[in-house]
């Protein structure tokens, strides 16, 4: 392995900060990435070979392997996680702060040799569609080679990435050690990592650097670090959007195309809702895939917003995933996947919670332990993952890797709310529909009186803005002054229950009834009734064809108490008053029109008709 720099780029920028990188980290080796397939296959053969990975059953799982992380390293760690303006106000009570200088200083004591006894691994990539106007290249260096593998299937990654860069272009800088060097011939562990972790942006100029933590957003730094924390930052900048939403595809039977963008928090469904398969009574329409985590969408020269997704891969949960919930992601995990965390079976296979069928009789559970039906911890970690390429996706948008990305129709918004929000509504106007972005958010168990409390979490960006949300939420607004023809902006709410504590909405394939109704307004096929949170269907403008849902079921999931719109306008003062001296003052309007209406709402608001 390995090809000398200077063949593989000009690019001195680069070049130079791998030499410094270098000589603080001062790693074994230097091995610069291609990006073909068969150094892929050779660093899978080389973890196979330490016990990083565990091969799968090649028949039943081709191409397929098994990582088990460290127990103490399995999800992102959001309170290690750190954004550093010069002014801690820029970064806003949304994030943590370090003055830059401070924690330069303690990233160099921590950098220093903490590659020693590994090879260093430079992982060019791009994020988004190759040499596209909306994507930006980043170039990682990181210790360890299941990030590099990782980063393969996640990016465009290797010489494809440097050609784009060419000798001047400009990349982000993403610098990541698992933060275990092995000195003196030290023998390795099979997930090497470090109790301390530190997952840092620097807003000035643009750098990530990741200590630690080798798992998913914590260690492949082209996902949350970069598309969304620092590409928030620059898309702030520069005048476009960096967005925690999904993209997917709608084709009706009469030929005509609507791409939504849909931004839920985490845990409520937003990879399955991206590879939707219609139910019933939907002959003739097709669904489809461009990306399940980030859109970074920016305005066209037609006055519309384009939106690509940066990632080439999904890095998704497991457990939960089934033929019920996500068909079509069953299908994509059957082959070429990294599964991180889920049990393994008998014969070779993997095992999850939530899985069609029993649970086998025995399996070797996430942290390679027995386990039984019995045993009463989970067999997969909740926060497993599979790490697979877009092209997996049976339902893959054909549009999904073009330069120019695909014209946004529709934002959506939701959360995970068992009381008084809709099923769906729609925004009166462009600034209305920023503020019900703003104040969304998903139940929260306080475990005190057991009462559900929001957790606020604006446009599911609240881990993942990299300033101030104040601001953020100005940026959104000032789209409206742009000139542009904006999407329309809806809420959905898959997740209202009845008094019994049953969910009233059927949920996954039965939610393309709502997106249907998204793209009638869209495309100016219906009317609506305005209510008093935004714009409504009546129980006739959903096509019910092929469900038994009734029109009291429909006012279950649909109606407003008035006490319940006047507490939700209430509680959404604590969410602005976290932002005073930044918010932006069209918020707070907003949020007194929505009590005054509520005060002029009847005791049960209901759509007539
Ligand atoms: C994710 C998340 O992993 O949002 O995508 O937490
Ligand atoms: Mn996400």
């Amino acid at each position: 392995m390995g090809q000398s720099a200077d063949s593989r780029t000009q690019n001195q920028g680069l070049l130079d900060w791998v030499e410094e990188v270098a000589e603080l980290t001062k790693p074994d080796d230097i091995y610069w990435c291609d990006g073909s397939k068969e150094e892929y296959e050779k660093l899978c053969a080389e973890m196979v070979e330490s016990g990083m990975l565990i091969p799968l059953n090649q028949e039943l799982r081709p191409g397929c392997f098994l990582a088990r992380s460290d127990p103490n390293d399995v999800a992102r760690v959001e309170n290690r996680t750190f954004v550093c303006w010069e002014n801690e106000e820029d970064a806003g009570p949304n994030n943590n702060w370090v003055a830059p200088d401070e924690m330069r200083g303690t990233l160099n004591g921590l950098f220093d040799g903490c590659m020693r006894g590994r090879t260093m691994y430079v992982i060019p990539f791009s994020m988004g569609p190759l040499g596209s106007h909306i994507a930006h290249i980043g170039v990682q260096l990181s210790d360890s080679p299941y990030v590099a593998a990782s980063m393969r299937i996640m990016t465009r990654m290797g010489e494809s990435a440097l050609d784009v860069l060419g000798g001047d272009g400009e990349f982000v800088p993403c610098l990541h050690t698992v933060g275990a060097p092995l000195l003196d011939g030290e023998e390795d562990v099979v997930w090497p990592c470090n109790e301390t972790k530190y997952i840092v942006h620097f807003s000035q100029d643009h750098s990530i650097w990741s200590y630690g933590s080798g798992y998913g957003g914590n260690a492949l730094l082209g996902k949350k670090c970069f598309s969304l924390r620092i590409a928030s930052i620059m898309a702030k900048e520069e005048g476009w959007l960096a967005e925690h939403m999904l993209i997917l595809g709608l084709e009706s039977p009469k030929g005509e195309k609507t791409y939504v963008a849909a931004a839920f928090p985490s845990a409520c469904g937003k990879t399955n809702l991206a590879m939707l398969i219609p139910p019933a009574g939907y002959e003739g329409w097709k669904v489809s895939t461009v990306g399940d985590d980030i859109a970074w969408i920016k305005p066209g020269k037609d006055g519309r917003l384009h939106a690509i997704n940066p990632e080439a891969g999904y890095f998704g949960v497991v457990p939960g995933t089934s033929t019920k919930t996500n068909p079509n992601a069953m299908t994509m995990i059957q082959r070429d996947t990294i599964f991180t965390n889920v049990a393994l079976t008998d014969d070779g296979d993997v095992w999850w919670e939530g899985k069609d069928g029993d649970p086998p009789d025995h399996l070797i559970d996430w942290r390679g332990n027995d386990w039984a039906p019995d045993s009463n911890t989970p067999a997969a970690h909740p926060n497993a993952r599979f790490t697979v390429a877009a092209v997996n996706c049976p339902s893959i948008d054909p549009a999904w890797d073009d330069p120019s990305g695909v014209p946004i129709d529709a934002f959506v918004f939701g959360g995970r709310l068992s009381t008084t929000f809709p099923l769906v509504y729609e925004s009166m106007d462009w600034e209305h529909g920023v503020y019900m972005a703003a104040t969304m958010g998903s139940e929260a168990t306080a475990a005190a009186d057991n009462q559900a409390a929001i957790r606020r979490d604006p446009m599911a960006m609240l881990p993942f803005c990299g300033y101030n949300m104040a601001d953020y939420w100005n940026h959104w607004l000032s789209f409206a002054d742009k000139g542009l023809k904006l999407p329309k902006i809806f809420r959905v709410n898959w997740f209202r229950k009845d008094e019994a504590g049953s969910f009233i909405w059927p949920g996954f394939g039965e939610n393309m009834r709502v997106l249907e109704w998204v793209c009638d307004r869209v495309h100016d096929y219906r009317d609506a009734v305005e209510g008093p949170l935004g714009n409504m269907p009546r129980y006739g403008d959903l096509n019910w064809t092929g469900l038994d849902f009734t029109v009291d079921a429909f006012s279950g999931i649909m109606d407003l108490a008035r006490d319940a719109g006047s507490d939700e306008a209430e509680a959404q003062k604590d969410l602005f008053d976290s932002f005073a001296g930044r918010l932006p003052a069209a918020m707070e309007a907003q949020r007194q029109a929505l009590l005054k209406s509520m005060e002029d709402a009847p005791e049960v608001w209901r759509i007539a008709g």
